[in-house]
């Protein structure tokens, strides 16, 4: 007899609602519902976490229509077909925004993390042919649809621990075959998931071997093949580049991005994740819109950052797992910077895209209050993958779906029991 396979199991996942009508009403928090949000929030605003007490919200086909306090509730004008919640003892937030991942990878690398326990740095693995040219290996083995596939139950995943928005990165392929296949997965994934997905080209995430001592054909290969064939197909909305030693130099990411910038790809970039180098300036003089990693950081770099509208993005589940510094987000707050917090999810550095981990780790290891922590993962992810206009606040008019938790006391009680899923369902 057939049993049912895996893939049903999360095709048929009960947590991920979609709805033409629905109301959710007498919830005991509705957090960040407003009009008029600036486009992400730093220093000390970050403190604020509106939140309406014994509230409703109401969306129709996808968009809110209405949200309020029940005390002023008039009932809806329609009440054909609408799907009713009674929400009472949960909270409804903006779902999460993961506004850095590396959802499309072959497969998963236990040995490097088994070496890691055995003493081994991430950089020692990277140098003895580990790390991306692993996972690069790997991939060019596999299908368009097998990773179509694989990517898509990893989404499927996330969104039940509350992801309602994703940036995805190429850069396991690092030949032009290999890049426009994950970038065309990605392209496919837009299509046939309800989740808002951004795409980012990565053809900088490493150098392949046989370009190890020859920099400037890579990037020729970058500059004069892959990116042209990517905007032709319209296949990325941003450029990154892997700025660290061992990888992609300063002047080389530059390079790469004044090219990027011809087809109009604005960069969020990988900078100080082992060193300072100079990155984050360069970045931001470039136009970045975000800066990820830094967990490594100078004073300098925090003066450059206070005066520019690049999200800082910090990724401290990948500080966890590869045994780094966790990135110093208090100290930035403290400075009056916003701070946005993602996953990085990817087979390396950070096996999960679950952003509730992320939640807790941002709060225990970097201090960050729960209040802080989430306008982390809403209001400034959102502005950090350039969808503030639909995502990250619950105004109405936008299109972000909803997450709406378990019964629980309070909303530090998210990062607080960690571990647990605190998620009851995301409503498109
Ligand atoms: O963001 N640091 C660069 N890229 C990934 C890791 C890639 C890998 O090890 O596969 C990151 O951590
Ligand atoms: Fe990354």
């Amino acid at each position: 007899m057939n049993s049912p396979k895996k893939a049903d199991f999360f095709e048929h996942f009960p947590i991920i609602v979609i709805m033409a009508k629905i109301l959710i009403k007498n919830i005991k928090g509705l957090v960040l519902a407003g009009e008029n949000f600036k486009p992400y929030l730093k220093g000390e605003e970050m403190a604020n976490l509106p939140i309406l007490q014994n509230a409703y919200v109401a969306k129709e086909d996808g968009v809110i229509i209405d949200y309020g306090s029940m005390d002023d509730w008039q009932g809806l004008l329609d009440w054909r077909d609408v799907e009713v919640i009674d929400a009472e003892n949960c909270f409804v937030l903006p779902a999460f925004c993961d506004s850095h991942t590396h959802l499309v990878f072959a497969k998963s690398r236990e040995e490097e993390f088994v070496d890691r326990i055995h003493g081994l740095t991430y950089e020692e693995i990277a140098a003895r042919g580990g790390g991306i040219l692993n996972s690069a290996a790997r991939l060019a083995e596999m299908s368009e649809e097998e990773l179509f596939k694989d990517a898509m139950k990893r989404l499927a995943l996330v969104q039940t621990y509350g992801t309602g928005a994703i940036e995805i990165k190429s850069g396991y392929g690092l030949s032009v075959e290999a890049e426009l296949k994950i970038l065309r997965v990605i392209q496919r994934m837009k299509k046939e998931s309800p989740v808002k997905i951004k795409a980012t080209f990565l053809g900088a995430h490493a150098f392949p071997k046989e370009f190890k001592e020859n920099h400037e054909d890579y990037i020729r290969l970058i500059i004069d093949e892959m990116l042209p064939q990517i905007a032709a197909e319209n296949l990325a909305d941003y450029i990154d580049v892997f700025c660290e030693r061992n990888y992609f130099s300063l002047e080389e990411m530059e390079e790469i991005l004044i090219a990027g910038a011809k087809y109009g790809l604005r960069p969020k970039v990988h900078v100080n994740q082992f060193s300072v180098m100079g990155g984050i300036k360069k970045a931001i003089e470039l136009n970045a819109l975000s800066v990820d990693h830094l967990e490594e950081i100078s004073d300098d770099d925090i003066q450059a950052l206070k005066n520019s509208s690049c999200m800082p993005t910090l990724l401290p589940s990948c500080s966890h797992f590869i045994s780094i510094p966790f990135a110093q987000g208090r100290k930035m707050i403290e400075n009056g910077l916003p701070i946005a917090l993602a996953s990085d999810f990817n087979p390396g550095t950070t096996p999960t895209g679950n952003l509730q981990t992320v939640l807790s780790l941002a709060c225990v290891k970097m201090k960050l209050t729960p209040e802080e922590a989430i306008n982390a993962l809403t209001i400034n992810a959102a502005y950090a993958m350039g969808l503030s206009e639909t995502h990250g606040t619950i105004s109405v008019g936008k299109t972000t779906p909803l997450l709406l938790t378990k019964e629980i006391p309070n909303l530090a009680y998210l990062p607080y029991a960690f571990g647990d899923n605190h998620v009851d369902k995301l409503i498109f």
